[in-house]
């Protein structure tokens, strides 16, 4: 399986986007350490992660706001996972209170950033030096499209999201070349328990804003999260330097499209594509990087140029 030999720490795991992620990554193989504050709901959704019998996972109930608390949880998942931790993702999150800015108080300010944009923060501080020991590390944060677009009676909130795109940005191109990879997410309205916190008309707002007219599921970010977090062979910078031969460059996953013979209209079997088809490090910008920069994913790695030179 994808995952198998790896340890995940999926925060915010008690519900929504976090359960979905585990609830996958367990499938799939990993061993997974379920983090969240609501211990009741950790311990239950713990209890629902398949694999439990061949590996079993973790619930480890944490503020991820308490920053000691989180190096002694880290410290414990280490303990218990033979000193490795591959993947995180960072899922806890809270939507705060709906209210215009100059309603809101320090309080409620300092609560969300606490937990979305400082507990992202401590849980990759924790981790890193982990990750760069092994040379292989994979990260993805849940922000939000808030924090790109900036939604009214959300300031904190959007504010912490745009943090989060910034702390990811920023960690990636520090790790970039220690085989770690570090993305983000940026989810419009998804159906989770987090609504609840949400008033009847700011859900409106966001729903009128999305092309499909449906609120997203858990699931749907879910297999997003996991995509990041697989086998990327095409975005591993150390893989491709060494190891970079064509013809197994694209093995993973690519468009066939983009992999279309220049000269023959060809399109080679998944694996085999011809060696002038591939660039591993674009000297021009690739349009279909800024695609996914500008749409749901940032993806601040190197990504290689697929396609016509
Ligand atoms: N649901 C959406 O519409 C949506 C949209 C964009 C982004 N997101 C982001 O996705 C992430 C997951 O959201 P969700 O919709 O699954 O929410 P959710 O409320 O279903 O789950 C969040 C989980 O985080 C946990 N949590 C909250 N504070 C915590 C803390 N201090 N320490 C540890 N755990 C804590 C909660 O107990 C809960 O289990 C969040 O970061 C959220 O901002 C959600």
């Amino acid at each position: 399986m994808r995952f198998d030999e790896r340890t995940a720490i999926v925060t915010g795991a008690a519900n929504g986007i976090g359960f979905a992620s585990a609830r996958d990554l367990a499938a799939q193989g990993a061993r997974v350490v379920a983090i969240d504050c609501d211990a009741e709901s950790l311990e239950r959704a713990w209890a629902r992660l398949p694999g439990q019998s061949s590996k079993p996972h973790l619930p480890l109930t944490l503020d991820v706001r308490d920053a000691d608390a989180v190096r002694r949880v880290v410290d414990e998942a280490l303990d218990a996972c033979g000193g490795r931790i591959d993947i995180l993702v960072n899922s806890a999150g809270i939507a705060g209170k709906s209210c215009p800015s100059w309603d809101v108080d320090d309080a409620e300010w300092q609560r969300v950033h606490g937990v979305n944009l400082s507990g992202t923060f401590h849980m990759i501080r924790a981790v890193l030096p982990t990750m760069r020991s092994q040379g292989y590390g994979r990260i993805v944060n849940l922000a939000s499209i808030a924090g790109k677009e900036g939604n009214p009676s959300a300031a904190p909130y959007s504010a912490s999201k745009a943090g989060v795109i910034g702390l990811t940005k920023s960690v990636a191109k520090e790790v970039a070349t220690d085989g770690i990879l570090v993305n983000c997410v940026t989810p419009a309205l998804i159906s989770t328990p987090m609504n609840e916190q949400v008033s009847a008309q700011h859900l409106e707002y966001m729903m009128a804003r999305i092309p499909m007219r449906r609120a997203g599921e858990p699931d749907e970010v879910a297999a997003l999260v996991t995509w990041l977090l697989g086998p990327l062979q095409l975005l591993d910078r150390r893989r491709l330097r060494h190891q970079w031969r064509p013809g197994h460059l694209l093995a993973d996953r690519q468009v066939p499209c983009h992999a279309r013979s220049q000269r023959t209209g060809h399109v080679p079997p998944r694996g085999q594509y011809h060696p002038q088809s591939v660039t591993p490090f674009p000297s021009r910008p690739n349009p279909r990087r800024r695609i996914c920069r500008d749409g749901l994913l940032v993806l601040p790695m190197g990504l290689g140029r697929i396609g016509r030179r």
